[in-house]
């Protein structure tokens, strides 16, 4: 069975790209804003806005696919759990460090869950 977090996350995200959209598209007529269009506070903002709509498309895409294949009770949690941690940490961690370049190693977080939740994904998929 697919989780319904995996959806209600995927569709709240999917809308979240949208409202960041929206935010980039009131300011970007600035030329200079936040340092202008490839600053790197500007280009972490772009990434944030594409990875709640990807991500977002990365949960519901999950959802189907454990609807239709009998993942293992362990695979689910991890895949569903790595799935969702991965989608929320990314924009966290682009908006962070776009305030400050220091913090590179947070992406740590969404890219070790989501990798582990694409192999998990992966294994499952590939054992049926
Ligand atoms: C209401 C919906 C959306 C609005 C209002 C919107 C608005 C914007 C704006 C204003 C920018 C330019 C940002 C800048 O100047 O720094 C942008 C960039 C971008 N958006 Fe959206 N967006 C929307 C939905 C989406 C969706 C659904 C996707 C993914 C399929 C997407 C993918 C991108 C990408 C890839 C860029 C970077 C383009 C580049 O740097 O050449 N956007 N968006």
């Amino acid at each position: 069975m697919g989780s319904h977090a995996n959806l209600l996350v995927g569709c709240l995200w999917i809308l979240l790209s949208f409202v960041s959209g929206l935010f980039l598209g009131l300011n970007f007529h600035k030329e200079d804003w936040l340092g202008g269009y490839g600053s790197f506070r500007r280009r972490l903002y772009r990434l944030a806005h594409i990875s709640f709509f990807g991500l977002g498309t990365v949960n519901c895409l999950y959802y189907l696919i454990a609807e239709r294949i009998p993942f293992g009770v362990v695979s689910a949690q991890i895949a569903s759990w790595g799935f969702i941690v991965g989608a929320v940490t990314m924009p966290i961690c682009c908006y962070a460090m776009a305030h400050n370049r220091k913090l590179t190693g947070i992406f740590a977080v969404p890219v070790l869950s989501l990798v582990t939740a694409g192999i998990v994904t992966l294994v499952e998929v590939s054992a049926l």
